[in-house]
């Protein structure tokens, strides 16, 4: 053996020991997932065009081969990253065997099919994003596997079924399943959350406190444009953390508004378009921090309670769409008040066309005059 073959045979055995640090299992993987995306949706200039399986994923530094998508601690990857760029297909089963992943980020591009239901077992996972792809199928009981997760975004997407009662053990601080087709009622939600997103949904039934009672810090709820019915409760709107409230579209009856602690935290609340029927609540004015307002196209009627005109942090009230009468507030329209919104299409007196709230015109007499007829329940009137 020549002195030079001796040196190219030993630089051979270096780059071989370095080109297969990744785990082999983990490489599996990869193969699985990528040949799991149809060929031509990979463009020449994205991440998983750079994946080239002679190299190995883990080994450093990338210079031509696996440039993006991934990231690995040692010899486990860590990280699925994908870029936007339109990946078509289905998620391989075999991500599972990625156990040391802790961020896995699909969103923005074309899966379909089920999520594979091993991955809701990664035991490392803290975010969890597949937001706008078209992942079908339901949230499996075993999500509770994912004992480490914290943000977990599937919305856009085309997940039905209901909830499954095993999302109180995770421990979630942000959940969005927004724009899916989950139907059924809400579970009782993880302890942690911050942040609860589940609009444009088929949600039923109404808010029960046990669903909500362990919630400790929850700052947001978004849950518009579902099906939930019945009355919002009064303790609803005194979870102290809670900053801002989206109930808008639904199928809301009643609302009880308690007066709030001096620590009350509700900043917007968003009512609007259901079917709330009732006089309008003047403990509303009493949320020191509420500043937005909107209980627009119910079945309110009643006065406007003067408080509301007189409440200085209140900048946006959209009254618009009910059966409110008497005399609108003065105050609202005294020139020093900095409320916008609307209080148009209603049953309301005298409503100044000069002041912006009374742009659209208030309701047709014979309208108004039937419902408070209807409304009162007596024969207040006797038509001759
Ligand atoms: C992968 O890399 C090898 C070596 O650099 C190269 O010969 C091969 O053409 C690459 N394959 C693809 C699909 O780019
Ligand atoms: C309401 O949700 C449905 C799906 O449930 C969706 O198609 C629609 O766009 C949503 N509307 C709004 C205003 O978000």
């Amino acid at each position: 053996m020549t002195y030079s073959t001796t040196v190219s045979l030993l630089l051979l055995l270096t780059i071989t020991a370095t080109a297969t640090v990744t785990l082999p299992s983990d490489v599996a993987a990869l193969k699985s997932i990528t040949s799991g995306i149809i060929p031509n949706t990979i463009p020449s200039y994205s991440c998983l065009a750079s994946w080239n399986f002679t190299s190995d994923p883990c080994s450093n530094p990338h210079i031509t081969h696996f440039l993006c998508g991934l990231s690995c601690s040692t010899n486990r990857v860590t990280q699925l990253t994908f870029d936007r760029a339109g990946y078509t297909g289905t998620l391989s089963p075999l991500i599972s065997q990625l156990t040391q992943l802790i961020t896995i980020d699909l969103s923005d591009n074309k899966f379909s099919g089920p999520i594979p239901i091993s991955l809701f077992s990664l035991p490392n996972l803290q975010t969890l994003n597949l937001r706008s792809n078209s992942f079908s199928g339901s949230i499996p009981p075993s999500i509770s596997n994912l004992k480490s997760i914290q943000t977990l975004d599937i919305s856009h997407n085309s997940l039905s079924g209901s909830l499954p009662n095993t999302l109180i053990s995770l421990p979630l601080t942000r959940l969005d399943l927004s724009f899916n087709q989950i139907t059924g009622s809400i579970p009782t939600l993880p302890t942690n959350l911050l942040e609860l997103a589940i609009k444009s949904n088929s949600l039923s039934g109404s808010l029960s406190k046990s669903s909500f009672n362990q919630l400790i810090q929850l700052e947001v709820i978004e849950l518009s444009n579902n099906s939930l019915t019945g009355s919002i409760p009064g303790w609803f709107f005194l979870q102290q953390p809670l900053q801002q409230l989206n109930l808008a579209n639904n199928q809301f009856t009643n609302i009880e508004i308690l007066k709030p602690g001096t620590n009350s935290n509700l900043i917007a609340v968003d009512l609007g378009y259901n079917k709330i029927d009732g006089y309008l609540s003047a403990n509303f004015a009493s949320y020191p921090m509420l500043s937005s307002l909107s209980l627009r196209y119910n079945k309110l009627h009643g006065p406007i309670p003067t408080v509301y005109s007189k409440k200085s942090n209140l900048k946006r009230l959209f009254l618009d769409g009910n059966y409110l009468s008497g005399l609108p507030p003065k105050e609202f329209f005294s020139g020093k008040s900095t409320v916008s919104g609307s209080l148009g299409d209603n049953c309301l007196k005298s409503c100044p066309v000069s002041s912006e709230l009374c742009v659209k015109s208030q309701k047709p007499s014979v309208i108004c005059e039937k419902v408070t007829y209807e409304s009162v329940g007596v024969k207040v009137k006797q038509k001759s």
